[in-house]
């Protein structure tokens, strides 16, 4: 016999964003963060897990190829989803499987996402969710949701914030160091508000390359943590206040000053990444083809920031806001279909579609522009 349970993760952007550990192998972060989930039809990642009596060896599949799972973070989900399992029956197919048994059995792990892995549009956020999720599933856990987010953390930070829809704080837990019991228990996500909370605002994603980032988000905090000062200075004083902004704004629904939080915060990471040693650049220059046979290198990031800028001054109040993460993709925001439109037709005419860039929409909601 072969049980199976699906189950399909979506990924989230970070407005206020985590990038240190104050402990690395439990993923403990060394500030809140805040994200939006996006809709699950759009950047998503689709798990099945099986288990049968006849498999010999946990394994795991990605996009169709199979990968290790003897990493740490693999193995800690799996031994966290283990430890809690319960009973399953299937009285029709004559399964019985007691909460003991699940030690000794193995699972298959097939796992697709519908974006590009590993070039910075979370793609370990909506992986590490989706398997705990569906592992979670299968095994009957009967476990909240926050509790549920503690695990998927410690298969990558920013995954314990997609268990959530709309928009979900990922609270840092006790500065201490967590005692071996505790084991970072406090260190969760909450939801905020829901989808439908805020549901006219609207969230375009420029996909402008889906290469593989040079420096993974893991080793870019470590050496952060450990070289720059402007971090240390982030953690403790802007982060603490920007949060506490940050959910009066969307609470209230505030546009302008979420999309003041949402920039100044994206570019105060990325002033992080430089102040770190060495530096690191997750804001690359990127080839545009604009004429048959000849690539011309411009910096997309300074020159759609500024367009962004340079909008929000013209009309006195930010209209549009402007986050990356670690990868060259742009996550503009706009408060509105309207805007939104306005935004896609402007970000055509000043970046024409070429073959290295791919401008896609997305929506919060079930809303389509
Ligand atoms: C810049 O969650 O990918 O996207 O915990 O080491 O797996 P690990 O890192 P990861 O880092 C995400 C960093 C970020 C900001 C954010 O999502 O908050």
């Amino acid at each position: 016999w072969i049980l199976m349970a699906t189950a399909r993760s979506p990924t989230n952007i970070a407005v206020v964003k985590y990038w240190g550990k104050r402990d690395e192998a439990l993923i403990l972060p060394i500030n809140d963060s805040i994200s939006v989930t996006l809709d699950p039809s759009h950047l998503c990642t689709t798990t099945t897990v099986a288990v049968s009596p006849n498999f010999d060896r946990d394994r795991m599949w990605l996009n169709g190829k199979e990968i290790s799972l003897s990493g740490g973070r693999y193995q800690r989900c799996l031994r966290e989803i283990r430890s809690r399992a319960g009973d399953v029956e299937d009285e029709k197919r004559g399964i019985c499987i007691g909460k003991e048994d699940w030690g000794k059995l193995h699972v298959h792990i097939a796992s697709y996402n519908n974006f590009p892995t590993a070039a910075g549009l979370a793609s370990s956020a909506a992986g590490f969710a989706c398997l705990v999720y569906s592992l979670a599933k299968l095994m009957n856990v009967r476990e909240e949701q926050g509790k549920l987010s503690a695990i998927a953390r410690q298969g990558s930070g920013s995954a314990c914030r997609s268990l959530f829809g709309g928009f979900v704080k990922w609270e840092m837990g006790k500065v201490l160091k967590c005692t071996k019991d505790s084991a970072g228990s406090d260190s969760i996500a909450v939801q905020l508000a829901d989808e439908q909370h805020w549901n006219d605002l609207v969230i375009i994603i420029a996909v402008v390359s889906s290469r593989q980032k040079e420096t993974s988000s893991t080793t870019g905090m470590r050496e952060s943590v450990e070289t720059s000062p402007l971090l240390h200075y982030r953690s403790t004083e802007v982060v603490p206040k920007r949060i506490l902004q940050m959910e009066e704004a969307i609470r209230t629904r505030d546009f302008p000053s979420f999309a003041r939080l949402t920039c100044a915060d994206s570019n105060q990471f990325h002033a992080v990444c430089l102040d770190t040693s060495p530096p690191i650049f997750y804001m690359n220059n990127t080839s545009h083809r604009q004429v048959p046979h000849s690539f011309i290198v411009t910096n997309w990031f300074f020159r759609i920031i500024s367009f962004m800028e340079k909008w929000n001054r013209f009309e006195g109040t930010p209209q549009v806001a402007y986050t990356f993460d670690a990868g060259p993709n742009a996550v503009l925001i706009a408060p509105n279909r309207k805007v939104a439109s306005l935004l896609l037709q402007r970000l055509l005419f000043y970046f024409p579609p070429s073959t290295d860039t791919e401008l896609k929409s997305f929506v919060l909601g079930d809303q389509s522009i």
